[in-house]
């Protein structure tokens, strides 16, 4: 797992510090900050609301960026989703994303641990997809309200590392079927 992070920092540019600094502060609350601001000029009855306002951000950005993936116009990169339904696609990383950024752990209780090389195994997660990803991700991310650029910046920082994690995980499998 250690040479696997390094791969992943080697492959990704980004340190394993920086792709972890989503955990030095709660992101997920911190976003709340944000709508909260926005919430208090609209009324201070509204801004007692401010898990629900972060969550459908947070459920704004999965969507954006499945949606973008699910009609990328390359061939190569939607056929890896072909199998896999695009409701449930969102579901699984909003959930994911809400618990990993700090919120209600809502993906390991309905699904166990993210074991997240292990669930990645039946798709060729290669150099040239993560790009892609991330591309789509960035874009989503951009098209998001109420993120402040410092939480942008890191929360990408984060994706980046764990798909080139990804990269380095789905390298191992293909060396391990190899040998005879
Ligand atoms: C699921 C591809 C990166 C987290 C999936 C699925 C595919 C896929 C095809 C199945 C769709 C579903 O049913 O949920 C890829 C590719 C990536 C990538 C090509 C490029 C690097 C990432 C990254 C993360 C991530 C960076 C998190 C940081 C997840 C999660 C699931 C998932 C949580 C749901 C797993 C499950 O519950 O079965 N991914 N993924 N993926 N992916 Fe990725």
């Amino acid at each position: 797992m250690h040479s696997l992070r390094q791969k992943a920092s080697e492959w990704s540019g980004i340190d394993t510090a920086d792709a972890f600094a989503i955990d030095d502060n709660n992101l997920f609350f911190k976003l709340s900050s944000t709508f909260h601001q926005f919430l208090h000029q609209v009324s201070s009855v509204l801004s007692q609301m401010g898990l629900f306002w972060n969550s459908i951000s947070c459920s704004f950005l999965l969507i954006a960026l499945e949606i973008r993936v699910y009609n990328d116009e390359e061939e190569w990169f939607r056929s890896i989703f072909a199998n896999s339904k695009k409701e449930e696609a969102i579901q699984n990383l909003y959930e994911f994303f809400v618990e990993r950024m700090g919120g209600p752990t809502l993906y390991s209780e309905r699904k166990g641990d993210p074991a997240l090389i292990g669930r990645h195994r039946p798709f060729p997660v290669k150099h040239q997809a993560a790009e892609r990803w991330l591309h789509h991700m960035e874009k989503a991310l951009e098209s998001t309200p109420y993120i402040d650029a410092d939480s942008k910046l890191k929360i990408m920082k984060f994706f980046r590392h764990t798909a080139f994690f990804l990269v380095a995980g789905d390298e191992l499998k293909n060396q391990n079927q190899r040998v005879p």
